[in-house]
Formats: C-alpha cells, sequence, structure tokens
C-alpha cells in the first residue's frame, strides 16, 4: 500500500498533488479507479466502503482529511478523533492501494477563495444549523475528484444529504465519474457507526441509542400501516429522552429530499434525525418500507 503525505512538511506539500499526478498516470489505460474520501478515525462504515470498491474497481484510493473548510468556527473541528496508525493498518487489511493524507495548507493556501455550492439540497436539514457546511463538503469532494480524476467515488448512506448534494454536484457539473452510495452500517445493537460515537460518555452511549430506536418505530408503524406523516413523527418524537436535544426528525423523499405529506405520493421514502447527545452532535436515517 502507498502511503502519500506521511511525514511530509508543509513546504513540499504540492508534491502531494503531483506525486497523486503521476501515480493515477502509470495506471494502465482503462482499469477504474475509486476514490473513497473520509476523515479518518476509520470504523466499518468506512471500510464497508472501501470492501465495496475493491469488488468493484481494479485500484482503491483511500483519503484522510479532516477538511476545516466544513467544521464551523466553534463545532468539533480540533476535538474531531484522529487516530492515524489503526487508520493505516485497517486500511492495509482492506487491500487499500493508496492511501493519501491531506494537508489544509496544501488544499486550502493563502489566497484560495472558490466557493462551490449547491443551494435548496444544502440550505435544508443539517444545512439549517451548519450552513457553511455542505459548501465546505462540495468544495474539498471537487478538489479530490480533479486531483484523482477517479472513475467511482464511494460515499455511504448514513450522510444522505451529503450523498445526495454530491450527487446533484456531479451531475450539474458533468463531471465524469460515477458515484456509488453505499447502505449505513450499524453497531450490533443499532446506534448508526460514527466517527463521533468514541466521544460519548457511557451514558451518552445509551442515550444515543434512542436514535435508531426511535426511527425503527417510525418504520415499523409505517409498515403496520400507520400513513400519517405527522402522527408518526409526534409519536417518535414523543419516545426521545429529555437528554437527547433534537434538531430535526423528518419524513422525506429520499431524492429530492422534500418533506413528505403523505406517504402514498412517495414510493422512496426515509426518515432521517440529528440531534445532540451531550456535546456530540449525531445524525442517523432509515427507509421506510412500505405496507403490505
Ligand atoms: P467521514 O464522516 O469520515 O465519512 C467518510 C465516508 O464514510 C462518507 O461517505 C460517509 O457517509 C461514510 N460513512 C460514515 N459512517 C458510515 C456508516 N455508519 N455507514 C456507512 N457509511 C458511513 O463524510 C465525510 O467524512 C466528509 O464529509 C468527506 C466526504 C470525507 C469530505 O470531507
Amino acid at each position: 500500500m502507498i502511503i502519500l503525505g506521511h511525514d511530509q512538511s508543509g513546504s513540499n506539500a504540492p508534491s502531494l498533488i503531483e506525486a497523486v499526478r503521476s501515480w493515477r498516470g502509470q495506471l494502465p489505460a482503462g482499469e477504474s479507479l475509486a476514490l473513497v474520501p473520509t476523515m479518518g478515525a476509520l470504523h466499518e462504515g468506512h471500510l464497508s466502503l472501501v470492501r465495496a470498491a475493491r469488488e468493484e474497481c481494479d485500484q482503491v484510493a483511500l483519503t484522510i482529511f479532516v477538511n476545516p473548510t466544513q467544521f464551523a468556527p466553534g463545532e468539533d473541528l480540533s476535538e474531531y478523533p484522529r487516530t492515524l496508525k489503526k487508520d493505516l493498518e485497517k486500511a492495509r487489511k482492506a487491500g487499500v492501494d493508496l492511501v493519501w493524507l491531506g494537508q489544509a495548507e496544501l488544499l486550502y493556501p493563502p489566497g484560495f477563495s472558490t466557493e462551490v455550492i449547491v443551494p435548496e439540497l444544502s440550505e435544508r436539514l443539517c444545512g439549517l444549523s451548519r450552513p457553511h457546511h455542505f459548501g465546505g463538503v462540495c468544495i474539498v469532494v471537487l478538489k479530490l475528484f480533479n486531483i484523482f480524476q477517479p472513475t467511482h467515488a464511494y460515499f455511504g448512506e448514513k450522510d444522505l444529504q451529503q450523498v445526495t448534494i454530491i450527487e446533484r454536484m456531479t451531475r450539474d457539473l458533468n463531471l465524469p465519474l460515477e458515484i456509488v452510495s453505499r447502505p449505513l452500517v450499524r453497531e450490533p445493537d443499532g446506534l448508526a457507526m460514527s466517527s463521533r460515537n468514541v466521544r460519548l460518555s457511557d451514558e451518552e452511549r445509551v442515550t444515543a441509542l434512542s436514535l435508531s430506536t426511535v426511527l425503527g418505530q417510525i418504520v415499523s408503524s409505517h409498515a403496520a400501516g400507520e400513513m400519517n406523516v405527522e402522527k408518526l413523527l409526534k409519536d417518535a418524537r414523543s419516545l426521545l429522552p429529555a437528554e437527547v436535544s433534537l434538531e430535526y426528525l423528518e419524513i422525506l423523499d429520499r431524492s429530492s429530499l422534500q418533506p413528505l405529506q403523505d406517504l402514498s405520493e412517495s414510493q422512496d421514502a426515509v426518515t432521517c434525525l440529528a440531534a445532540r447527545v451531550g456535546e456530540v452532535r449525531l445524525i442517523d436515517n432509515m427507509a421506510l418500507v412500505h405496507p403490505q
């Protein structure tokens, strides 16, 4: 496994981009290249993307970069878990060909000012409390696409709004690659896997489980025939413990991310939420299953 960026200082950082370009240029013509962008602290959710990429593509590049432009001042950029040594071991075991460790000074040199914004989709849900977040995600993902020129890029449905925005950006800008989205991976008890879960205390970890329980409750009530969106959401909210500070809980159409009033309107409905448990902000979502 090639590692680019380890122990490199800021001064020779530009070579990190050239190094990717020359690696890319040496790949046999016609080979597929999968890019798996991450912020590290790798868990099974990330590794499920790597495994799918390994199966479906000839080459797999994994990037690890805690991207500052998607964090607002006061968010958890400095607390974001960093576990590089373990990450490299996991990447190696999962069969990654190249790991690239990004550097802020390389990607955002002095004078950097371009923005990439997918309005509307970025303003709702997580965008309400994090208005600059998806702009930061789009710019770093687009830069990675330009640097790596992958044929495929893998994203998790854990971040459903993120992958929907990236799909839209890719389509709108005619980017020559395929976006592959893969299912959300959970802990055995149901909690959505997240790099941020390690920041939960034991007590908060128990409280956090209520998030997937509540989404599961919506899915099962709907599968049993409840079609009233308001009632589904109201019943679910009443189940959340007081320690959960709910940011949003919605039932949406999967592709437009628009709220649904009537569940017969969409064949592809999903329920999603964001909440704070203590200091930790968590998100989760589940697809609704049509009543038989
Ligand atoms: P990060 O949170 O590290 O996630 C990297 C990728 O792993 C994303 O596509 C995310 O959806 C996926 N992922 C995370 N948890 C998952 C889970 N439980 N199941 C399935 N997939 C999961 O998302 C980001 O980083 C950043 O915003 C990034 C795209 C790298 C841009 O900086």
